[in-house]
């Protein structure tokens, strides 16, 4: 057991708490997130309020969790196989995860749906199995730039939150996490405006609540794209944005802790 705050513990169900997740995508080899870990697991502490996550490679997992383990920031992965084991080469599935000591996936980020093919219907099935292993969901939705220039931002965050999330019951949601990141942000520097992130933000709840106002109330919605030590406090600080996903800013152990501090208290 860890001592970490949770997402879904709060008696009033209303208090989300928030989260910081760093995604290091195809970067650190092991030996790199050693030195990563040693930078910043000691400062990461300063905020026993805020959950935060590291989601390495899966070279890097083991050493993640194992150094992590016990205090407040969790091992991530970035990907996994729905079924918990088989004949998918290539693929690591939720058991094998959480044996090493990881606690979290994120699914459906935007460079596994367009670079690998990542589907809504595989989605539809990993959430589910990665929740019934135990592990926190970190499901990322996001529309490209043409579709918000065409009006049709709302129609893309509809369908993927609908369809990825059917399988998962209205009282496990606020077990899941979702990602708002817009493509157009993501790794460009071109962040999207605190009023254009809460207002897409609000709009994924407002999704969650046609399913249940609970859920609505008490499922994590972050941000990401473009996130950095010099916007994450104005972005945090916004009404439904409960976090973020933090993609190179969490390369360095400086910079990631400047933005677990941005946190609002
Ligand atoms: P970025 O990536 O912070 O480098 O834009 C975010 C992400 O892809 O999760």
């Amino acid at each position: 057991m860890t001592n970490r705050p949770s997402g879904d513990k709060s008696p009033s169900g209303s208090q989300r708490i928030p989260l910081i997740a760093g995604n290091w995508k195809m970067h650190k080899t092991n030996a790199e997130a050693v030195a990563f870990l040693e930078e910043f697991l000691p400062g990461a502490g300063g905020r026993p309020d805020v959950e935060v996550a590291i989601c390495a490679p899966f070279t890097a997992l083991r050493t993640v969790a194992e150094r992590t383990a016990g205090g407040p920031v969790m091992a991530a992965a970035q990907n996994m196989h729905e079924a918990s084991s088989g004949a998918f080469t290539g693929e690591v599935s939720a058991p094998m995860l959480v044996e090493l000591g990881v606690e979290a996936v994120v699914l459906g980020h935007s460079e596994r749906r367009e670079l690998f093919g990542e589907t809504d219907a595989a989605l539809q099935r990993k959430v589910p199995a990665a929740l019934a292993a135990g592990l926190v969901p970190i499901l990322c939705v996001g529309e490209t730039e043409e579709e918000r220039e065409a009006g049709e931002m709302e129609r893309k965050l509809r369908h993927q939150v609908q369809l990825d999330l059917a399988e998962v019951a209205a009282e496990d949601l606020p077990r899941v996490v979702v990602a708002y990141e817009p493509i157009w942000a993501i790794g460009t520097g071109n962040t999207a405006t605190p009023d254009q992130a809460q207002e897409a933000i609000g709009f994924v709840r407002a999704l969650l609540g046609d399913r249940s106002q609970e859920a609505a109330a008490r499922t994590r919605v972050l941000y990401g794209g473009s996130v950095n030590p010099g916007n994450a406090e104005e972005l945090l600080g916004q009404p439904d944005i409960d976090g973020a996903l933090v993609g190179g800013a969490s390369l360095d152990p400086g910079d990631f802790t400047e933005i677990v501090a941005a946190a609002p208290r």
